[in-house]
């Protein structure tokens, strides 16, 4: 791994703020994290607070490597180090028993936890230099799209978060997949980059959504990952035809289009790729948001295995729009 002295700098700086219980803005591939000590309550406390998010919700801990699963989950079911070997460090967090030593201000009084192997050069450097495992949501204000550049992250906290480690552009761009192990059937909880014939390749069936019997999920509220701008989905062939509808009622619609954008329509294109698309798509959407439309077109994309993940985000984004109509 590269050392660059900047880093080996900053990295010092973000350790020792993480030991005094302060906050930092932790790079990771899927998208920045609000990182504290998992084992400090009152630094966890301080995300709730800078992040608005109710405190029942509860957080995922960043670990440096799967052997310490067992500091932090009882009763690990072979599926945990199956996925664990598989994909770790990498876009999925695990829900598990937790240990005793994981504490309500983590599981939100739940007696599960998830936790996940970040696959980034420098969270995994933060971790192991750290020792312990640190707690992160998405480094965003509760509800907000979630931060894809360490600019993103201080745009949200400015001053309040003094510490961001720059890692780049996140090269996933959206969250984990959540995979529930605690009860007696896998359940994807949240859908990701790895998808659920991937996960079911190496444990076998799994199902889908939250269960009667689910511990609460904040990413799967209906309105979340939102931005401020009114947004709804819309197929290709009607994009240009509400957007001229728009305008000529005098408002300001701006598309979000897979591929080239409609003949004289003003927004942003996206990768025809779903893993590209998908790295792009926060960012889109906050320079979207910035330039203060009425209405936000979002191309709708066609229903296959590999969108899923999109297709979860952009109708959570939606989810808080009435109709711009
Ligand atoms: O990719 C990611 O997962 C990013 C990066 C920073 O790791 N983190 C992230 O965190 O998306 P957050 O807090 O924005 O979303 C984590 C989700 C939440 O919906 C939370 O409810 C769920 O994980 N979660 C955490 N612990 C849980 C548990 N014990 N049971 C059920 N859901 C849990
Ligand atoms: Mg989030």
């Amino acid at each position: 791994m590269q050392t660059s002295p900047v880093h080996a700098t900053a990295i010092d700086a973000a350790v020792a703020a993480l030991r005094r219980g302060e906050l930092i803005g932790l790079p990771t591939e899927t998208v920045y994290g609000l990182a504290a000590d998992a084992m400090n309550a009152s630094a966890v406390a301080k995300i709730f607070a800078l992040k608005g998010r109710p405190s029942e919700h509860p957080l995922i801990v960043h670990l440096a490597c799967a052997e310490q699963l067992s500091d932090w989950a009882i009763d690990l079911p072979d599926a945990a180090k199956l996925l664990a070997k598989a994909f770790w460090p990498g876009p999925l967090t695990l829900i598990l028993k937790r240990a005793a030593r994981v504490g309500d201000w983590i599981t939100g009084g739940q007696s599960t936890v998830g936790l996940r192997v970040p696959n980034h050069p420098l969270a995994l450097r933060v971790l192991t230099a750290f020792g312990s495992g640190l707690a992160a949501p998405s480094a965003n204000r509760f509800g907000h799209v979630s931060p894809t550049t360490a600019g993103h992250v201080r745009a949200e906290f400015g001053a309040a978060l003094p510490i961001v480690l720059d890692g780049g552009a996140a090269a996933v761009g959206i969250e984990s997949t959540i995979i529930d192990l605690s009860q007696s059937l896998p359940r994807m909880l949240r859908p990701g980059q790895i998808g659920r014939r991937e996960i079911e390749a190496v444990i076998g069936p799994i199902t889908e959504g939250a269960a009667a019997t689910s511990p609460r999920v904040s990413g799967s509220l209906r309105a979340h990952y939102a931005p401020h701008t009114p947004a709804l989905l819309c197929p290709r062939r009607q994009l240009a035809a509400r957007a001229h509808a728009l305008a000529a009622a005098g408002r300001i619609a701006l598309v979000l289009s897979i591929g080239d954008l409609p003949a004289t329509t003003d927004g942003r294109a996206l990768p025809t790729q779903a893993n590209g698309y998908a790295q792009q798509l926060y960012a889109a959407l906050r320079d979207l948001d910035a330039r203060a439309a009425d209405c936000l077109l979002i191309e709708w994309p066609r229903k296959q295995r590999s969108w899923t993940a999109i297709r979860d985000r952009l109708q959570r984004a939606v989810a808080g729009s009435t109709d711009a109509d």
